[in-house]
């Protein structure tokens, strides 16, 4: 395949386009490409600034739907984004959040593999499982991966996301690059709860709630475990240098495809790690800044166990620190927004999207 970002003769397909990283993902193609996009999604109201687009066209779908598949399958380069991936539900709605993490991705891996399309899918840092607080890097062709028991609903994402990457990596004739996201942060990341969504967010959307609503944040098992918060902007940027390299590649089965095709990729940013605890701490100095209030003025974090807040089933991994060696060398990408500057353009985001 030859994909040029000048090439205007190019449609991609972006599944769950309305979402936090499909949204950012939208921008950035009609920014920086001629392609046009054909973006679906369950909804689409983050997008309303986008809907009239000349270069777009929008379809309200489920994955769930087998037609609606065979269209996506159609268009050269397919991401997909589309997941149930709120950490809430993966304790209630097991069943639900295995069929959007494995069921519809498989079926749509089949009709790619049927189309001749390149499918981007976004895994998860979450499929190298539970890991200890003094785990090292997680490198993704030689870690192996544990996961906690059946019983601890909570890996009901990380397993069936991990399966459809071995059935997308296993299934012959797929054109395929697997994407696992370590907390992508920026504006438009989830809901605030009770006004354009319910349940909990993921920790960023929570704690810029909490600290909007005068709330303390809460620290679920002390705060311990450990992330590397990655800007959503850097995330984009490695789907650029992605496309860039397949434009240059032949296809599968020439000497090049080594880079992009059949490999999965960790996108994340070693240098941004913070326990959760710090992560609450660091929001509370940037939020009383933007508010130009005293932080002694906010109320404290408090502590909360697993089970209480999240409910019977909850786990985690206390660690994920992952290896960037991979992008680097195959792609010459390196994630580089520092932890404040991500911090700080997503809390200035939540407080003016919200404050209205
Ligand atoms: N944001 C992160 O840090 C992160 C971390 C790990 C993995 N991921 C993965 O990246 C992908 C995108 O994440 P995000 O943060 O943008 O999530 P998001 O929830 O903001 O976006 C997902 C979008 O998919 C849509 N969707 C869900 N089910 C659908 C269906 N059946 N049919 C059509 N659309 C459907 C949702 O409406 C939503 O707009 C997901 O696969 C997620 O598992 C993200």
């Amino acid at each position: 395949m030859t994909l040029r970002l000048d090439d205007s003769s190019i449609t991609v397909a972006i599944v769950g386009c309305g979402g936090f990283i499909g949204s950012h993902l939208l921008d950035a193609v009609l920014e920086r490409t001629r392609w046009r996009v054909f973006g679906v999604d369950l909804d689409f109201y983050r997008l309303q600034h986008r809907l009239n687009h000349e270069r777009c066209e929008f379809l309200c779908a489920d994955l769930a739907d087998p037609a609606v598949v065979e269209r996506i399958a159609q268009f050269p380069l397919v991401v997909n984004l589309a997941a149930i991936c709120t950490p809430s539900r993966y304790m209630g709605e097991a069943c639900e959040v295995i069929r959007s993490n494995y069921d519809h991705p498989a079926a749509l891996a089949e009709a790619c593999a049927r189309s001749g399309a390149w499918l981007v899918h976004f895994s998860t840092s979450e499929i190298y499982g539970r890991t200890a607080p003094d785990s090292g890097e997680l490198i993704e062709d030689e870690t192996p991966v544990v996961f906690g028991p059946v019983a601890a609903s909570r890996w009901s994402y990380a397993t069936a996301k991990l399966l459809a990457e071995r059935f997308i990596a296993g299934l012959p004739g797929l054109k395929w690059t697997v994407v696992r996201p370590f907390n992508f942060v920026g504006p438009y990341m989830d809901f605030m709860p009770g006004v354009d969504g319910e349940g909990i967010p993921r920790v960023l959307a929570n704690f810029s709630t909490a600290l909007l609503r005068g709330e303390p944040l809460k620290l679920v098992n002390g705060g311990k475990a450990k992330r590397c918060f990655t800007s959503v902007h850097d995330a984009v940027d490695f789907l650029f240098a992605l496309f860039n390299a397949a434009g240059q590649d032949a296809g599968p089965g020439t000497a090049s495809t080594a880079g992009v095709f059949s490999q999965a990729f960790n996108v994340g940013n070693p240098d941004n790690e913070l326990t959760v605890a710090e992560l609450a701490a660091k929001m509370r100095q940037i939020y009383a800044e933007i508010r130009g209030v005293d932080v002694a003025t906010l109320p404290e974090p408090q502590n909360v166990p697993g089970e209480v807040y999240y409910g019977a089933g909850y786990d985690d991994s206390m660690r994920r620190m992952p290896s960037v060696e991979k992008a680097e060398r195959l792609l010459g990408f390196r994630a580089s927004t520092p932890i404040d500057v991500c911090l700080r353009e997503s809390l200035a985001w939540f407080v003016n999207h919200y404050s209205v």
